[in-house]
């Protein structure tokens, strides 16, 4: 567990401290001093691809620390964990040149570590899996394909296909996980103990950061309105993933689209 030196407090809930950045970035704490456009204007455009490479860093950042953290794991996720660094090193280069190519630079718009604070607080394999690859890397197949048809949309056809390139990659990083997570709790019931951790930690974290109604991020879109619409659950690729039928169920229900998921006796 973090020894208390290593922690901070943000509106009232503990995080785990920020890594080291270079000094050119600003690193902020709340999401309303990100500068997150709702439109696909030419600053908009460089500020998603600013964040989506700062954010393939901080999960580099985390994979790799379990790494160092759970050296007792077993050899092949170990390995898998260690092929996802290399994954999310490349994705980290691929989004900084796409950049750059657009005339943008690092640091050009302030960061933030979230994901880091969240899941350094978690002392176990399980709950980091559950926590970071399960419902952080999750939520961004879902992001990816949408962002896929966004770049698409406004003509940008090399971006588009990039999200494409990166969301096999996130799928594969699910899906692990997910496998993991199955065979560990087979062995181990109280392997579902430390993910019921992992998840309860991130909800109470997330209401206590939660923008408050009308709350307006430094670049005045409203941070309520903002984050719902955005994110459709992306069914196909979550299969792919294997996340199973009822899981699939529980999140589209979670997400207002109750009426698409069969009842179970239609189900079955
Ligand atoms: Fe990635
Ligand atoms: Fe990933």
């Amino acid at each position: 567990m973090p020894t208390p030196d290593q922690l901070k407090t943000v509106r009232g809930v503990t995080l785990r401290r920020d890594p080291a950045r270079e000094p050119c970035f600003t690193v902020v704490q709340l999401h309303k001093d990100l500068h997150d456009y709702d439109d696909m204007s030419d600053v908009s455009r460089r500020q998603r691809l600013h964040r989506h490479m700062h954010n393939e860093m901080q999960t580099l950042e985390i994979v790799a620390q379990s790494l160092a953290d759970f050296p007792d794991a077993p050899w092949e996720l170990r390995m898998q964990l260690a092929r996802q660094c290399w994954d999310e090193t490349r994705h980290s280069a691929i989004l900084y040149r796409r950049l750059l190519a657009m005339g943008g630079r690092k640091g050009e718009f302030p960061v933030m570590n979230y994901e880091w604070g969240v899941t350094q607080l978690l002392d176990s394999l399980p709950a980091r899996l559950a926590v970071q690859n399960r419902t952080f890397e999750g939520g961004e197949m879902d992001l990816l394909r949408q962002q896929e048809h966004m770049w698409s949309e406004v003509g940008d056809e090399d971006t588009a296909a990039l999200m494409d390139a990166l969301l096999a990659d996130e799928v594969q990083h699910v899906r692990y996980a997910n496998r993991w997570l199955k065979q560990m709790a087979r062995e181990n019931a109280r392997t579902l103990l430390q993910v019921a951790v992992g998840i309860q930690l991130l909800k109470k974290i997330t209401e206590g950061l939660a923008p408050e109604q009308g709350e307006v991020n430094a670049v005045g879109v409203n941070l309520t309105e903002f984050t719902h619409v955005e994110v459709i659950t992306n069914t196909t690729d979550r299969k792919l993933a294997e996340f199973t039928d009822k899981e699939l169920a529980e999140l589209l229900r979670k997400e207002g689209f109750g009426s698409l998921v069969p009842s179970p006796t239609e189900a079955a």
